[in-house]
């Protein structure tokens, strides 16, 4: 499948980045309503995140969590690195990488919905994770300088995005050489039909968005980043609707690591 025109031809982009923001205002917002997804603490400790990592972080942030997997094993992150955050959310994951590199790292947490900024930064400045800056941006242009991070990683975010090949270059961009892009995200074992790509909720779900698996992995590879670790997630969805997408299409949940060439 050609990645970018046709996803791009098939969907209006503009509706789809509102839809998205939409959804993800009320996950900042309303945590505990009624969405496609899980979310919260019992979901984070299943998929893998230490609860004592979890106990260091803002609650608040953990119960907006809407990550579909665990990739900090491959992302090894090391005292004193940099670390950009595609898609922070309310801030789980770049306030479990604030822990990991501490206070001589940083960590840039890019977003685009206000409501999840603004949850993210209250949270920040209250617990004092001096070592966090959230950003206000698009995961396909961050605007960050060229080969300035240690480490890009991203939690259920990149399948949202209408032009995947330039996320995957904008993060092959920011890494340093040998930096490592490790993420977890939503993919499919087989092409999902234009009926479900063109399905704004579905979309904005974490299903109409996902990629089959080896144009995923190609989209990486293409973008200069070489691929070293994929594993399945113990992942699912909730509503009837999103499982039976999920049945037909195989979609599923991987984490992986990648490294710049
Ligand atoms: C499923 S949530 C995951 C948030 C966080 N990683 C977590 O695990 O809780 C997806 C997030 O990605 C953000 N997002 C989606 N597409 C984006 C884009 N193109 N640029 C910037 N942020 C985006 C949404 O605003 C939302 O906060």
């Amino acid at each position: 499948m050609a990645i970018t025109a046709d996803f791009v031809k098939r969907v209006d982009v503009v509706a789809l980045k509102q839809k998205v923001k939409a959804m993800y205002r009320d996950v900042a917002l309303d945590p505990h309503g009624e969405f496609h997804f899980e979310m919260g603490r019992a979901l984070a400790e299943r998929l893998g995140y230490a609860p004592a990592d979890l106990d260091a972080i803002p609650s608040e942030a953990i119960d907006s969590f809407a990550g579909v997997g665990h990739y900090f094993d491959f992302a090894a992150l090391e005292s004193g690195e940099t670390v950009v955050d595609l898609g922070s959310g309310s801030g789980t994951d770049s306030f479990v990488a604030a822990l990991k590199v501490g206070p001589a790292g940083a960590v840039f947490g890019i977003d685009m919905t206000d409501a999840q900024l603004a949850k993210a930064e209250r949270l920040r400045a209250a617990a004092g994770f001096e070592n966090v800056t959230y950003i206000k941006g698009y995961i396909e242009s961050t605007g960050l300088l060229a080969g300035t991070c240690d480490a890009v990683i991203s939690n259920g975010v990149i399948n949202l995005a209408p032009e995947k090949d330039k996320v995957f270059r904008e993060a092959a961009r920011i890494l340093k050489p040998g930096g490592r892009l490790a993420l977890a995200d939503i993919v499919t074992e087989t092409q999902l039909p234009q009926g479900i790509t063109c399905d704004a909720t579905l979309w904005a779900a974490c299903i109409g968005g996902a990629m089959q698996i080896d144009d995923y992995l190609a989209a990486i590879a293409a973008a200069g980043l070489r691929v070293t670790q994929v594993k399945d997630n113990p992942y699912e969805f909730i509503s009837a609707n999103a499982q039976g997408a999920t049945r037909r299409y195989g979609v599923k949940s991987v984490s992986l690591l990648a490294i710049k060439e």
